[in-house]
Formats: C-alpha cells, sequence, structure tokens
C-alpha cells in the first residue's frame, strides 16, 4: 500500500502535543508511516537537550515518542510528506508558507490547527485560505477545546474537523488525531470551525479582564455569552455557509468555556486589568509564557480592522471593545460599559 507521510509544521506548545497524538497512531495505523517529522524553528536552547525526545522549553516533561523526528531546516522537514499539519502562532504562517511554496510534493493535503487570521486590504484571510491560496493544495482544519498541557497527560478531551466537501480526506484526518483520550468528530464547515477557533480567543481576553478585576462568575458568564453571539453573527456575516449546529461543536462553546477558564489569552488579559492597563500585553506575554504566543490580541486587532472597514463596529460593542482596552484607549474597566448589547 501507499503509505502517508506526516510532517507537522510548528513546535509550540500544541505543536508538540499534536506530534505526539499523530506519532501515537502512525506507529498502529498501517497506512501511515511510522515517522512523523517536526519543523523546530531553531531556538538556542541552554541546556542542549534533543527536542525530538522532549520539547524542553514548550513542553517540559513529555515524551513525544521515538518516531517523532525534530527537524530544523523546513524545506527538508515538508518535502518527502503527503500530510502537512500546521500548528505555529498564526503570525508567522504567511513566511513559512511562503518558504516552502513550490517545493512540497503535488499530491498533499493539509490541515490547520492555528487559530488566527490575516487581513489583507481585500478582507480577512483565515489561515486555512492562505495555506490553499499560497500553496495550491485542499486545507482541513483541526479545533477543539484543547489546552495543550492537559492532553499532554492524556486527560480525556474532543475536537473538531472542519472540511470543505471532500468527507473522506477529513475521516483520514479523523484517524490520524483521534485516541480514547482524544475524540475527534468531523463537520463540513471549514470557515465555521476556523472562526470559532479564531474569535473565542478575543472573548477569552474579555474573561481574563473580568477575572482581573474581580467581578465574579455571573459577570464572567455574561460576557462568554456576548461573546459566544458575537462569533456567530460576525462568522455568519463574514461566510453565509456557517452552520448555527457548529457552536456546539467542541469548536465552540466547549472550547470557548475551556479558553476562558484556563487559556493563556485569559490569564495575560487578567494581569493586564491587575495591572490597570498599565503593563503592556507585550510586555506581560514575554515574562508569562516564556516564548510561547498570545493570539487573541493580534486576533482583537485583526476582527477590529474587519469591523471598521466594513462599518460593523457598532454590531459588535464586545470584539471592539475589547481591542480598544488592548491598545489602551479604554480602560479595563469598560468591558461591561459598553459591551452590553
Ligand atoms: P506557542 O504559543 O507555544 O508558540 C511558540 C512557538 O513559536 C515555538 O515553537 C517557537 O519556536 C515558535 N516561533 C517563535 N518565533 C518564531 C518565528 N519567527 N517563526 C516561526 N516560529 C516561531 O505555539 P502553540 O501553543 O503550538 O500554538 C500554535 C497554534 O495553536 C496557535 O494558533 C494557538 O492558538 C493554537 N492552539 C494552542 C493551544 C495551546 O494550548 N497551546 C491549543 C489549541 C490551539
Ligand atoms: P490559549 O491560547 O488562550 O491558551 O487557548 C488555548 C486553546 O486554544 C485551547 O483550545
Amino acid at each position: 500500500i501507499n503509505k502517508s507521510r506526516v510532517t507537522v509544521v510548528g513546535s509550540g506548545n500544541w505543536g508538540s502535543v499534536a506530534a505526539k497524538l499523530i506519532a501515537s497512531n502512525t506507529l498502529k495505523l498501517a497506512n501511515f508511516h511510522d515517522e512523523v517529522r517536526m519543523w523546530v524553528y531553531e531556538e538556542v536552547l541552554p541546556s542542549g537537550d534533543k527536542l525530538s525526545e522532549e520539547n524542553v522549553k514548550y513542553l517540559p516533561g513529555i515524551k513525544l515518542g521515538n518516531n517523532v523526528v525534530a527537524v530544523p531546516d523546513l524545506e527538508h522537514a515538508v518535502r518527502d510528506a503527503n500530510m502537512l499539519v500546521f500548528v505555529t502562532p498564526h503570525q508567522f504562517m504567511e513566511g513559512i508558507c511562503k518558504r516552502i511554496s513550490g517545493k512540497i510534493r503535488e499530491d498533499v493535503e493539509a490541515i490547520s490547527l492555528i487559530k488566527g487570521m490575516e487581513v489583507k486590504r481585500e478582507g480577512p484571510c483565515m489561515i486555512s485560505s492562505l495555506i490553499t491560496e499560497h500553496l495550491g493544495v485542499n486545507c482541513c482544519v483541526l479545533m477543539g477545546a484543547n489546552i495543550a498541557n492537559e492532553i499532554a497527560v492524556e486527560k480525556f478531551s474532543e475536537a473538531t474537523v472542519g472540511y470543505k466537501e471532500n468527507r473522506e480526506i477529513a475521516e483520514k484526518w479523523v484517524r490520524l488525531f483521534n485516541t480514547p483520550y482524544f475524540m475527534v468528530s468531523a463537520v463540513q464547515d471549514v470557515a465555521g470551525v476556523e472562526l470559532c477557533g479564531t474569535l473565542k480567543n478575543v472573548v477569552a481576553l474579555a474573561a481574563g479582564f473580568v477575572d482581573g478585576l474581580e467581578m465574579g462568575n455571573n459577570t464572567k458568564a455574561a460576557i462568554m455569552r456576548i461573546g459566544l453571539r458575537e462569533m456567530k453573527a460576525f462568522s455568519k456575516l463574514l461566510f453565509s455557509s456557517v452552520k448555527d449546529s457548529t457552536f456546539f461543536e467542541s469548536c465552540g462553546v466547549a472550547d470557548l468555556i475551556t479558553t476562558c477558564l484556563g487559556g493563556r489569552n485569559r490569564k495575560c488579559a487578567e494581569a493586564f486589568a491587575r495591572n490597570g492597563g498599565k503593563r503592556s500585553f507585550d510586555e506581560l506575554e514575554a515574562e508569562m509564557l516564556q516564548g510561547q504566543k498570545l493570539q487573541g490580541v493580534s486576533t482583537a486587532k485583526e476582527v477590529y480592522e474587519v469591523l471598521s472597514h466594513r462599518g460593523w463596529l457598532e454590531l459588535f460593542p464586545l470584539f471592539a471593545t475589547v481591542h480598544e482596552i488592548c491598545i489602551g484607549s479604554l480602560p479595563p474597566t469598560s468591558i461591561v460599559e459598553y459591551s452590553q448589547s
């Protein structure tokens, strides 16, 4: 049989866990080569540890599997693979696509685990579309209530694969990721799944502000409800194909809940509000996340650009307020004053 070869592009906190999940399955599934290459953005680690055995910086204490091979050369990492899994912070993806364009196999299928988007002059561009445009490949997405450190220690969670047309490809991705502790299902709504994963990071910042201001659980729940409503309305305005049912999948309400309870965006936003907005997100990210990256602050800016460009600011008071708080035009307390709708 023609066995598939998988490469994971990215090796941060979630990237490393994704490689671990996949590598546990390629050993068991006959249609996949055992080896999983993982592109590692080269950084000087003081210890000299081998990242393929353990990612000492982004996922310390967890063995990824002997069949995960860390490859620092991006072109070398991707050139033999026919299944590419993209999982880097979203701001690096355009550069990565440009570097590998024309250097991958013709039969490549891609999947993006990346929560974020780019805003171009023509309008917003989801990361899966960026991949399709630059590389000329079909791209599914996988999103869900997936705090990486919990999955790393094999606590049960669920995830959603979004696909465009080809159910068979989606099922192949499901087989590659699914384990007894990571239950994956597929829905035909790539835009809905990806927008859920992207937009909930903006709501998580709002939830973090509420935590930092010690406003309590009712306020936080209210902010999450308003946020979910804006997520749905924004997604449907951008893509009329987005399905209501997607918001009830793991990628929707479940991811919103876990991120607003335990995510990095929430954590840094809490610290931001506690400091009355006097310390910037860049500073807090560097200090609190040790190299891991926040996606919510840039996503809030990107969403704001879309809203102002299309004249939709008044329709999305929570999204707009989060960005204005992040850039210091409004104080953190305005999260409840201006978000009501
Ligand atoms: P991360 O936050 O750990 O980011 C650090 C990674 O970025 C490291 O691999 C680092 O080497 C790399 N990096 C730094 N500078 C770079 C550069 N100039 N070019 C390329 N790479 C560079 O990453 P992550 O947690 O794996 O997140 C990746 C994506 O997955 C994000 O979109 C995130 O929203 C999403 N996600 C994360 C989690 C989670 O719990 N961590 C869960 C679900 C989804
Ligand atoms: P944070 O980036 O806020 O940690 O969210 C992680 C996540 O996407 C969980 O599904």
